[in-house]
């Protein structure tokens, strides 16, 4: 046995212990996100049983007492004793403003379902693909369309139109918005982006373009609701140069966020970007904060969980039908690259005001 092979072993043996804890405690605190509870002992303040909790939250008593354990143990809630001996939970009110809705772009809790909502859609077809080599198709997440959708409404309600629309460009982009040019938003999903910089520029026309049937019809219904006039949706492959061609050279400005790396023909959207593009035209791709090189990752504070979130769903939906799989850790090198091999002729690489996972990829044609 090589010399400091036993401490290297005792330190791993904590780790994985460390690592069992915590792969639990996601679990929890997801289930403490999901049902409620936060909220409710964030509303609470005080020391409370978990009888009163369970009450509060309007859940069985039972399953609450066995979640305070988990919690309390894992150091998310405060475990002390009451009057009468009796057992009291408090939720610090520093950790609610991490941990329920009050907490708007700093709200880590609603990550923390996002590993559980995977394993229930993919586990299996995952670990078959180890084996065979073959894509899991979106249909397999439902569930997780509908966690997207929650993510994308936090996310883009939050900075879209104040924070990253102005910074475009050097702030050129929001006065030709406020004149009046096309717009597409490629990978729309259910149309909240188009929706939002619809209504912000009502001189601007926008279109949004998504593979999705059920995505597009929901975009088409908010619209619709907020009597939108100046924004349409439509079902089309973006790869696919029939079903984009009438657009060609028409858009002044295209986005597309999160939208590439999970597709089957990457380089093929990216090249219908530049082809739907005026000359001069711009288009801002937001994709995940990383590089090509795992080595450069390393030091990156979430690359494991990202890295997870790839392999259960942007990689193996990326893989469907022979397609490429570049995954959500494609990495800012590679997107340089294919943007370059798409035919842009500039591309920045861009941090984005208040979002730290992504960079902006500001395209010029
Ligand atoms: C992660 S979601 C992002 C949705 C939206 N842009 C947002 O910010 O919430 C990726 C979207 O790309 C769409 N997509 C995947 N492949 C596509 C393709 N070939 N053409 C058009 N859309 C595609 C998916 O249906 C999905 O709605």
């Amino acid at each position: 046995m090589t010399p400091g092979h036993e401490d290297e072993t005792a330190a791993f043996t904590t780790k994985m212990i460390d690592i069992l804890n915590k792969g639990a405690l996601n679990l929890a605190v997801g289930i403490g996100y999901h049902s409620g509870l936060f909220e409710a002992m964030d509303t609470l303040r005080e020391p409370a049983t978990a009888t009163a909790i369970a009450e509060h939250a309007g859940l069985s008593a039972r399953y609450v007492r066995e979640w305070l354990g988990i919690v309390g143990a894992g150091g998310i809630v405060e475990v002390s004793r009451g009057p009468g001996g009796k057992i009291r939970y408090r939720l610090p009110p520093a950790h609610g403003a991490v941990l329920t809705r009050r907490a708007g772009s700093a709200n880590l809790g609603v990550y923390t379902q996002e590993i559980p909502i995977l394993t229930e859609c993919a586990l299996a077809p995952v670990l078959d693909g180890f084996k065979t080599g073959q894509g899991v198709p979106y249909t397999r997440y439902p569930g997780f369309q509908a966690f997207m959708g929650e993510l994308a409404d936090a996310k883009h309600q939050r900075l879209l139109v104040d924070d990253f629309l102005p910074a475009v460009d050097g702030g050129r982009l929001l006065v030709r918005l406020h004149e009046g040019i096309g717009v597409c938003d490629l990978g729309c999903g259910q149309g909240l982006a188009a929706v939002l910089m619809a209504r912000a520029f009502p001189q601007s026309r926008f279109i949004g373009i998504d593979i999705s049937k059920e995505a597009i019809s929901r975009a088409r219904q908010t619209a619709t609701e907020q009597g939108l006039t100046n924004v349409s949706f439509r079902v089309a492959d973006a790869a696919s140069p029939d079903q984009t061609s009438e657009l060609s050279g028409r858009m002044d400005y295209v986005t597309a966020f999160d939208a590439i790396h999970d597709q089957q023909d990457p380089q093929g959207a990216l090249a219908a970007v530049c082809r739907m593009l005026a000359e001069g035209g711009l288009f801002s791709m937001v994709d995940i904060a990383a590089h090509s090189d795992p080595i450069k990752n390393l030091d990156h504070p979430m690359a494991a969980f990202l890295y997870t979130v790839s392999l259960m769903h942007c990689m193996p939906v990326g893989l469907t039908n022979g397609g490429a799989g570049l995954g959500m850790m494609w990495g800012k090198e590679r997107a340089e690259a294919m943007l370059r091999q798409a035919g842009f002729s500039q591309v920045d690489v861009l941090d984005i005001p208040n979002d730290s996972f992504n960079f902006h990829f500001q395209c010029r044609k």
